[in-house]
């Protein structure tokens, strides 16, 4: 017989035929009720074992965590919870899990933190959390794909190893082959980076977006969709050492063109995630509202999870300028009671606690600001004609903070040169990026979505390190 994905045989199972499921135990009832699931579905499917049938010493190998393949006819449930049920015929033990070791892990049935399942390399991925979790991670990733190629967008290989900083930020991971202990040195003393592997300095990428406006200044519209890797010593829950990051850029695009593809963007994957992972945002969502009634009203969300999917579906995202954003921060209450920890002038980058104010408290939404100071963004951005800002854009998400950053690029080469002097970028280094510029120059804008935030957006996940994997942070990168 051909073995069945749980998924399947609850959806489309007919009473009376016969199916072959295979998965790992969640629990044993009675010696009679086993709840298995295979992780296509957050759903188990109930195995009933007719024990005088069955040799016990078979029997008690069927303990939590174990995997087995079971056999039998779909028959009505009796039981509240499940339509269907399998009547075992044939249980086979594909490998054991001993029940002492068992009682250590998440497997364990009870409420575990956080912390503790993180330390859990691969039992987090059984457990119902994590399960929907990163099924809708999955699901994420497909409606992005499905929106670019359905919007005609070509999805462009960007490199991992690189020689460029394209944010200018200075937190990149180094990457040589020389031994640590023992490089070469050049007359003055220095690293000799001429006798690396790539003859100079390199590093992994904290961004695409320029190789990416390479592409898209000849195939008009490309996104890239990879790994992204900063050394940001901020150990916050919204930050990762390696992230996933996906950057469109087009040609012809104004910062008007960008605001909107970024806000139809993001409306379509948080529709495609109430469409399609109903099961898993249900789960997520009922376990957000079991949580909030633990806590005092004032820390409580005050929309649910699948609440706040609907939300940015439904509403417009507010738009105002950085300059717009700083007055509306002067006149709240929280600066006139000095009850900011940061300072708001204009000038400033805003720090979170900025960010919060104006999308959890002033406006309830989703806000895309744009406009920024020319000094606190990166040297590529469009100067506006005030001299002064950029055509700069962060969307702000309750609850997130900035899940957004683009711009509309400088394409003017002389004002490009003078920035990247402005900056201390020697134009040598970047002189495959400036050529651009010099055979048919467009304007060009884009954007980054970081995808972890996306995903906590979607799962309603509180910690970054929660929707990846193997998050790699400061100080962790143990598997
Ligand atoms: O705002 P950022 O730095 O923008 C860029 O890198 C541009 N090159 C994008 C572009 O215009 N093509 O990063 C973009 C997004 C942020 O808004 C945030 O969501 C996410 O990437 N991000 C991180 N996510 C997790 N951990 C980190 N350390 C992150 N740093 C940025
Ligand atoms: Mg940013």
């Amino acid at each position: 017989m051909k073995r069945e994905k749980i998924a399947d045989v609850l959806t489309n199972g007919q009473v009376g035929n016969d199916v072959l499921v295979k998965g790992w135990v969640r629990s044993f009832r009675a010696n009679r009720f086993v709840a298995i699931n295979d992780g296509s579905t957050i759903k188990n499917i109930q195995a009933v074992v007719d024990f005088e049938n069955f040799d016990e010493s078979l029997l008690k190998r069927i303990t939590t965590a174990s995997s087995v393949a079971v056999s039998g006819k779909i028959v009505a449930s009796q039981g509240a919870g499940q339509a269907i049920e399998i009547a075992v015929e044939h249980v086979e033990i594909l490998g054991d899990a001993n029940p002492e070791e068992v009682q250590k892990t998440v497997m364990q049935p009870k409420k575990h933190s956080m912390e503790f399942l993180r330390e859990q390399a691969h039992l987090r991925f059984r457990t119902n959390t994590f399960g929907a979790v990163f099924r809708i991670r999955h699901a994420v990733a497909y409606a992005i794909h499905k929106y670019f190629n359905d919007e005609g967008f070509y999805y462009l290989h960007t490199p991992i190893v690189t020689a460029s900083d394209a944010e200018g930020a200075g937190e990149t991971f180094n990457v040589t082959n020389f031994d640590p202990a023992n490089p070469p040195l050049d007359e003055n003393g220095a690293i000799d980076y001429s006798k690396d592997f790539f003859g100079k300095p390199v590093n992994l990428t904290v961004s695409g977006q320029l190789e990416a406006e390479l592409g898209a200044l000849a195939l008009g519209q490309v996104y890239t969709f990879g790994p992204t890797f900063r050394a940001e010593n901020s150990n916050t829950s919204r930050h990762l050492a390696e992230f996933w990051m996906i950057e469109p850029e087009v040609a012809f695009n104004d910062l008007k063109d960008n605001m909107d593809l970024t806000e139809m963007f993001l409306k379509y994957i948080a529709k495609y995630v109430l469409d399609n992972c109903s099961d898993d945002l249900q789960f997520l969502h009922d376990r957000e509202v079991k949580e909030d009634a633990q806590k005092p009203t004032a820390e409580r969300n005050e929309l649910n999870l699948i609440d706040r999917l609907k939300f940015v579906v439904d509403n417009e995202f507010k738009r105002l300028t950085y300059t717009e954003a700083i007055e509306v921060l002067k006149r709240s209450k929280p600066y006139k009671k000095k009850k900011f920890k940061y300072p708001v002038e204009w000038g400033v980058d805003l720090s979170s606690e900025h960010e919060r104010y104006l999308v959890e408290k002033e406006f309830k939404c989703p806000v895309i600001l744009s406009d920024y100071p020319a000094e606190i963004k990166a040297f590529y951005m469009r100067q506006n004609d005030d001299g002064k800002t950029v055509a700069a854009m962060d969307v702000l998400f309750p609850g997130i903070g900035e899940i957004v950053g683009g711009s509309q690029r400088e394409e003017r080469l002389d004002i490009l040169k003078s920035k990247c002097a402005d900056f201390e970028i020697p134009e040598e280094d970047l002189w495959w990026y400036l050529d651009t510029r010099k055979f048919g120059t467009v304007p060009h804008a884009g954007f980054g979505l970081g995808f972890e935030r996306m995903v906590m957006f979607a799962t309603g996940m509180t910690n970054i390190r929660d929707v990846i994997p193997f998050p790699r942070t400061p100080q962790n990168a143990e598997f």
